[in-house]
């Protein structure tokens, strides 16, 4: 079968992957409104494309925080991708770093950082942190991050608690017991009650600060007034994101929270979003909308699932050359 675009990686890994996983990956919160609203808003822009501006020579290439990408989209953090392929979090580093563009590993990788990092030397990686209840262990992932050369520190902010997923509920959800939170290893077993620390606020920023040097993005925005705070908190980067609809149902679509924070942040901080893209127009319509990168989350399972890093490789190479002739088009 000839993989064209996104959604025939997705028809792959609903195809082939085991039920329980695909549920796992493809689940939203409660109904899943946000989730399905996330693509359905890219549906109702429109572009104002202009005509004969000499589109023979594009550019995409951009920076995150200083570093050059080759184009504007990154691999947003997700958890478990050994569910997906068995090399799980290698072939994403890998994948990430052939394309020359971010990979955000997740506290919840089936790999470690040392492995992540040691399989892609030299590429760009940033380290996604959930504050567990016992700081120590928070700070030492942190500093393991740093240590091995991540480059950027990107807090999720939307997840006190695991929102409802109803499928996961139904199937059972766990972790194959061959597989292991190996950041977490001695930790999270013997941890009874929901792990994370749902009182983290504001305050705790400064506490993590002052851990490391590393850049610090907040990931989970949706409001210009949360935008303003974490502003005014000294972060270098915003991710608008409603964790792909897996939280709360009935926060907007990401690509509609976008102008708010935007026009709030006035070009203080870089502003990113994740959540729904599924084609390059979605990449120029996000772009136009004021984010300086997009990150993809379930398409780069789907890319694992179907051929591993050859696989997520295939899918960013589509979404580059979509993005491009979208650029060339709208002129
Ligand atoms: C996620 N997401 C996520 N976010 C995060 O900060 N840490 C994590 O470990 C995870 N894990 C995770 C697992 C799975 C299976 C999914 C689908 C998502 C959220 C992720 O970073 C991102 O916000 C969304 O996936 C973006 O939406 P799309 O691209 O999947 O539509």
């Amino acid at each position: 079968m000839a993989m064209v675009c996104l959604s025939d990686f997705e028809a792959y890994a609903k195809k082939y992957l085991p039920k329980i996983a695909w549920d796992f990956f493809a689940a939203g919160a409660d109904d899943c409104s946000t989730r399905d609203e996330n693509i359905l808003a890219y549906k109702r822009i429109r572009f104002r494309p202009r005509i004969l501006r000499d589109v023979s020579m594009i550019d995409i290439r951009t920076k995150l925080l200083g570093t050059d990408i080759s184009f504007p989209v990154g691999i947003a953090p997700t958890g478990f991708h050994q569910l997906a392929w068995p090399d799980g979090e290698k072939s994403t580093a890998r994948a990430a770093k052939a394309m020359n563009t971010c990979y955000v590993a997740s506290t919840y990788s089936t790999c470690s950082l040392e492995e992540i990092s040691a399989a892609a030397p030299g590429g760009l990686q940033w380290f996604q942190l959930y504050i567990h209840r016992n700081r120590e262990v928070s700070q030492h992932l942190v500093q393991r991050a740093e240590a091995l050369g991540f480059q950027g520190l990107v807090l999720t902010a939307d997840l006190p608690y695991t929102g409802k997923r109803r499928d996961d509920i139904r199937n059972g959800f766990r972790l194959p017991p061959h597989m292991k939170l190996k950041n977490l290893e001695g930790h999270f077993e013997v941890c009874k009650m929901n792990p994370l620390d749902p009182s983290v606020t504001w305050n705790d920023i400064y506490w993590l600060r002052s851990l490391t040097t590393l850049p610090l993005i907040i990931k989970g925005i949706l409001t210009k007034e949360d935008a303003e705070l974490a502003v005014r908190q000294g972060v270098q980067g915003i991710i608008v994101s409603n964790h792909g609809g897996r939280q709360l149902d009935g926060a907007p679509a990401t690509i509609d929270a976008l102008a708010e924070v935007v026009e709030a942040v006035r070009g203080r901080v870089e502003v990113y979003l994740d959540g729904g893209i599924r084609k390059g127009s979605d990449v120029l319509k996000a772009l136009a909308l004021g984010a300086k990168c997009v990150f993809i989350g379930r398409p780069a399972l789907w890319g694992l699932a179907y051929k591993g890093e050859e696989g997520l490789q295939d899918v960013l190479k589509i979404l580059q050359d979509e993005f491009r002739l979208s650029m060339a088009l709208a002129g």
